[in-house]
């Protein structure tokens, strides 16, 4: 995932760390504290409803104490959500490290930070996010048998971009299905926004079931990488230029807050349906969502179409399995369909009609905080 999320994820807050935490309706949140280390952490957890919460680690320099808790409040509850909708027995949940990446990152905090993971027993399953990668994961799974995201050589599921990019490619089909009657995007033109690992393999996909493709970056190596493998793939200068061209589907895959104002005005996508993080710039009613369903643009909801990549990092938990993983991610197919057909049946937006789904799965999994069984040996087999 990216630095670039935080883009519009991590808007300036007025409001003081006691605030916050007096607002949160979460079930726990844990200050961790390694003098040694240096290390300062946050672990949130939001909701247990539906199994341990599951959700990355952000290593981000924070300027403050309460900007990083309002971040993992935020963060740890939209994993509730994206848990629920994808029909995993898994709550939300997320964790922060305040720090530049770069300058503070050592062995040594990793350690830190996998044993406060590990105090929770199970309660809150880790895995990388912005600032995070497999090797440091692979580290943080030293002290903690709650680590996911970790390498293939140590067990672990490896880089989660790849079913992230196959299931926002199902979600997409599934797209295509409502609105053109055929689960494909063969001879459709889809531009696809940020060309990294998500993107990348988004368009292989794209180009596999004969749709072109056009695609911007602000990096023009990414840029170069995809059209030396695929020549066939047109590039548009800027992202601003790539969504005034004639699409049949939009793909933002690089930052947050990628269908501003502007971008949806100047949309001529039929579809929009891309595996970037926290799209919408506004929420809500009379919000992005509501604008794009009265320009008739199918807003493919991000947490939904995007969770192929924490449908693999949890299968990790039962010693990872590929083809298990993929076929669990290939659902994406069939729950974006029942969002969008509900969506219609009930005249709400699909964003709307995804949060309500979520919503009803926690609700019907009961309120119990999860915890630990007593007795067990295997802690990894109990998350
Ligand atoms: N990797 C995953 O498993 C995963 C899972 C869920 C969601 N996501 C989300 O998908 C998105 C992409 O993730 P990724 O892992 O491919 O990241 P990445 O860093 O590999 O790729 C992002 C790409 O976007 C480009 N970019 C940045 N700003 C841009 C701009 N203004 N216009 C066009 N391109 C721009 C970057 O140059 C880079 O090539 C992120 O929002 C991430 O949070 C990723």
């Amino acid at each position: 995932m990216t630095v670039a999320d935080t883009a519009v994820a991590n808007p300036p807050t007025t409001a003081g760390a006691a605030e916050l935490l007096a607002a949160a309706e979460h079930e726990q949140i844990v200050s961790c504290v390694d003098r040694e280390s240096g290390l300062r952490a946050i672990i949130a957890i939001h909701d247990t409803s539906l199994g341990p919460a599951l959700g990355g680690t952000r290593f981000f320099p924070y300027a403050s104490y309460a900007e990083a808790l309002e971040d993992v409040l935020r963060l740890s509850r939209g994993m509730s959500y994206k848990n629920a909708v994808a029909g995993l027995p898994h709550g939300g949940g997320k964790a922060v490290i305040i720090g530049d990446p770069a300058r503070d990152k050592t062995p040594e905090l990793l350690r830190a930070y996998g044993r406060y993971v590990q105090t929770l027993g199970g309660r809150y399953v880790t895995a990388c996010d912005v600032g995070t990668f497999v090797a440091d994961l692979d580290i943080v799974g030293e002290t903690t048998a709650f680590a996911t995201g970790r390498s293939l050589e140590r067990g672990g599921c490896g880089d989660s971009s790849v079913l992230t990019a196959y299931g926002v490619f199902q979600g997409m089909r599934a797209a295509a299905e409502h609105v053109w009657g055929t689960p494909s995007v063969a001879g459709k033109r889809v531009g696809i926004s940020g060309v990294g690992k998500v993107g990348r393999q988004l368009a292989q996909h794209v180009l596999a079931d004969g749709g072109s493709v056009v695609v911007a970056d602000v990096d023009g190596a990414a840029v170069d990488r995809l059209r030396a493998e695929h020549p066939e793939v047109e590039a548009a200068a800027s992202t601003e230029e790539l969504v005034a061209l004639e699409l049949d589907v939009f793909a933002p895959c690089a930052l947050g807050g990628a269908l501003d104002p502007a971008t949806v005005e100047a949309l001529s996508a039929r579809i929009v349906c891309g595996g970037a993080n926290n799209q919408l710039v506004t929420e809500g009613p009379g919000g992005t969502a509501d604008r794009l369903a009265e320009r008739g643009v199918l807003y493919c909801p991000d947490f939904l179409v995007n969770s192929g990549g924490v449908i693999q990092v949890s299968d990790e938990l039962h010693g990872f399995d590929m083809e298990r993983a993929r076929r669990k991610a290939s659902e994406i197919f069939d729950h974006t369909l029942e969002v969008l057909r509900s969506a219609d049946e009930l005249g709400v937006t699909p964003a709307a009609a995804a949060d309500h789904v979520a919503e009803e799965r926690m609700a019907r999994g009961g309120r119990t905080p999860w915890v630990a069984q007593a007795g067990s040996s295997d802690a990894r087999a109990q998350a």
